[in-house]
């Protein structure tokens, strides 16, 4: 269905009961639904929001738009959890209703203050030529889950030297003061980010660009984040308009950091090494981080990109976030791996252990199925290439596989053969070079239509929406070329989440 700008920028009230009923049936019958992943009731998810721990729960909205799979007119949707793993429908937080806003509530974050959450967003306004407006916008959240804004923007206006593509404010606190960064587009159509400070949450005073040495790194950078990790500042940021080179920058548009020094507020210098990718598969953007109250760092992204079509776009839904992922940070480089809480959703240990002989291929009893979790290491190998086929079909070949090459050192996720097409025109492998080839660890989550793994202790992360049949369960292990031995471990996971 072709949508008009008129159908995209309808309001909820506007919109018929009997409408989103036949919605809610069309996405009840998706043979794709998630099981123990954060998905929209109906519609669009995009970017994960306001990731927050507040008042003992943590709190997480997002980007949404209720009406079917297209970037409409954005609202935020709001789910909570007592433990990252079980998560609760709050219903729609921020809603498009205020002349400052009433194109979308686009993506912004949340910061505790004074026993209140502040949510901190992009207004997003279209005049009738549709000429863009941003305003950045405050509103907060008490104890009971009510959310007011305030009465006017606290940034309305967009800086000189800077286009409309400037948005995506993340708060922190430091030294008793607040911060805001917002990723911009300079008029020369390159990316930047602006940082901002206030004393009350209330006014805010322009402090200028980050100084990165990056200065040509695609025409806009959005969804940028900021903290301190074991000592080092973190500079998050999702770029666009990188040219692939090699395995990196394959998507549509990259998400990514920099390591550096800490950031000079004052001088807003920032001493940093390379840009490195979050994710090194098909589906990842925009992610966003918070501290908890054990002091762990978290990360949820959006597992999806803008601009790409989606086989579940025609059952009225698309998209779904990341399972959250801690990070730490080792040798310039940030860590990342499932929250502990995670092993809460295990049900039915299979454990086996095995030593591949030359080209065999092979599936063992109780391995297999459509949610689950798999540990699996490899040793011993002389293989020329060995790897794992998730969600394989019986007799068409349907399969998702992963390969490690030992001549290349490549670990390689091919998604050519796991089901309904998506993002073709963009390639269908993806892979990084791993240098220490005597160990490698996947720990591999797998939901009805997606999969992420974890290499070696969160070394790379490789995330990747699939939709393959309902009854493409199987995993077969195998090797090329010589022998490899495996030790491996698989639950079926369980979630009690009402937000699946
Ligand atoms: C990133 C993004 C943000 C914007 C939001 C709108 O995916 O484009 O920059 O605030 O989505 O939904």
């Amino acid at each position: 269905m072709e949508w008009t700008r008129e159908q995209r920028y309808r309001r909820l009230h506007e919109v018929k009961p009997t409408e989103l009923e036949q919605l809610e049936k069309k996405v009840a019958n998706s043979p794709w639904r998630q099981t123990f992943h954060i998905q929209p009731q109906t519609g669009l998810l995009n970017d994960p929001n306001g990731f927050s721990f507040y008042n003992g729960e943590y709190h997480l909205f997002y980007q949404w738009f209720p009406l079917g799979a297209v970037h409409g007119l954005k609202h935020w949707y709001h789910v909570s959890s007592p433990d990252l793993v079980n998560w609760r429908q709050e219903g729609t937080a921020i809603e498009p209703d205020r002349d400052f806003d009433s194109h979308g509530v686009y993506s912004g974050s949340g910061l505790e203050h004074d026993g209140l959450l502040y949510l901190m967003y992009t207004g997003n306004v279209r005049d009738k030529d549709w000429n863009r407006f941003s305003h950045q916008c405050m509103a907060f959240m008490d104890k009971e889950g009510k959310i007011k804004k305030f009465d006017s923007p606290v940034i309305p206006d967009i800086p000189e030297g800077y286009t409309d593509h400037f948005r995506d404010p993340k708060l922190w606190k430091q030294n008793d003061k607040f911060y805001a960064i917002i990723g911009a587009q300079r008029v020369n159509e390159t990316g930047v980010i602006l940082l901002y400070s206030s004393s009350d949450l209330k006014e805010w005073k322009l402090h200028g660009e980050i100084q990165t040495n990056l200065s040509e790194f695609g025409f806009m950078w959005e969804c940028p984040d900021y903290f301190e990790l074991d000592g080092q500042g973190i500079l998050l940021f999702s770029p666009q308009g990188l040219e692939p080179q090699g395995d990196k920058y394959n998507n549509i548009y990259q998400s990514g950091y920099l390591v550096g020094d800490l950031l000079d507020v004052d001088s807003l210098e920032f001493e940093h090494g390379p840009f490195h990718e979050l994710d090194h598969g098909f589906d990842f953007y925009a992610p966003q981080t918070m501290v908890d109250d054990k002091g762990r760092r978290l990360l949820i992204g959006w597992m999806g990109l803008p601009e790409i079509e989606y086989p579940t776009d025609k059952e009225g839904w698309a998209h779904c976030l990341t399972i959250p992922r801690v990070l730490h940070l080792q040798e310039g480089q940030i860590l990342q791996q499932p929250p502990e809480e995670f092993i809460n959703l295990r049900k039915n240990n299979v454990s086996i252990k095995d030593e591949l002989q030359t080209d065999e291929i092979k599936s063992y009893s109780g391995i297999q199925g459509e949610q689950y979790e798999l540990i699996c290491d490899w040793m011993n190998v002389d293989a020329r290439e060995f790897g794992l086929e998730l969600r394989t079909g019986s007799e068409e070949e349907e399969k998702t596989v992963i390969s490690y090459h030992t001549a290349t050192k490549k670990l390689t996720l091919d998604r050519t053969l796991s089901g309904q097409p998506v993002g073709h025109a963009y390639g269908t492998t993806r892979s990084c070079t791993l240098e220490d080839t005597n160990k490698l660890r996947l720990r591999i989550f797998v939901d009805t239509s997606s999969v992420e793994i974890f290499v070696n202790e969160g070394q790379y992360v490789f995330t990747a929406r699939i939709f393959p049949k309902e009854t493409s369960t199987g995993v077969r292990f195998y090797t090329k070329g010589g022998r490899a031995a495996f030790e491996a471990e698989k639950w079926d996971l369980q979630s009690d989440s009402q937000t699946v």
